[in-house]
């Protein structure tokens, strides 16, 4: 599978998906990173991993779908099959989602469909204001309704009394780390089926997001 990787901010989901890679976990090339912002740390993390690496920022655009036609040729260009947005902050446009049909996933920091919408830190931000006890993150295919796609694989966390935005974001950025390459490796393996939008997976390989003791 060609997989892309669209990012806007620190990279560090790009990272645990190029350290899949390089571990086997994940069989997948990757062979684009593509960034709408010139100081990213993604582009660091492209750089060391020795993926190629293209920055599309928005003022070198007249208007939002002209930036992303750039990054369709993009896509295009490095035979693209499957993209994963890793901290991307722009809503995608027809245009990119009709060309990659139940190809895009996204990671977001909460389990949706609760508190969905916002970029992090807002979403970790809502879950502490709304005083729920457990949170996650969502692994999810990317449609037209922001967030709102099907949902692929989720992985919940505490939330303690004495948690901060950053402590209870880094509880669930571990969970985003480890389930993100997993949930690729499914599509890379064809082992998703999507029915009336909703997602299933091959109950040997689903199985693979559980600790031993929850079967
Ligand atoms: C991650 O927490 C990701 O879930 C979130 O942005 C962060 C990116 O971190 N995504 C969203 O909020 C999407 N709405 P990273 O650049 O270190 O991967």
């Amino acid at each position: 599978m060609n997989l892309a990787i669209m990012a806007s901010g620190r990279g560090s989901n790009a990272e645990a998906i190029l350290h899949a890679v390089e571990q086997g976990t994940l069989t997948a090339r990757v062979t684009a990173l593509i960034c709408d912002r010139g100081d990213a740390g993604a582009l660091d993390v492209a750089y060391k991993h020795n993926v190629t690496s293209y920055v599309v920022p928005r003022e070198q655009f007249a208007s939002r779908q002209d930036q992303q036609e750039r990054m369709l040729e993009l896509l295009r260009a490095a035979n693209t099959e499957f993209i994963a947005l890793a901290g991307f902050n722009a809503i995608l446009r027809p245009s990119i989602l009709s060309e990659y049909p139940n190809r895009i996933l996204n990671i977001h920091p909460s389990l949706l469909p609760a508190f969905g919408g916002g970029i992090a830190p807002e979403p970790q931000a809502e879950a502490l204001r709304a005083g729920v006890k457990i949170s996650g993150c969502t692994v999810h295919l990317v449609t037209a309704i922001v967030d709102a796609g099907p949902i692929v694989a989720q992985a919940a966390v505490p939330v303690m009394a004495k948690d901060t935005v950053e402590s209870l974001s880094a509880r669930i950025l571990k969970q985003e780390h480890r389930i993100y390459p997993i949930a690729l490796q499914w599509f890379a393996t064809n082992h998703v089926t999507i029915n009336h939008g909703n997602v299933s997976v091959d109950s040997g390989v689903s199985q693979a997001l559980w600790p031993n003791n929850v079967r």
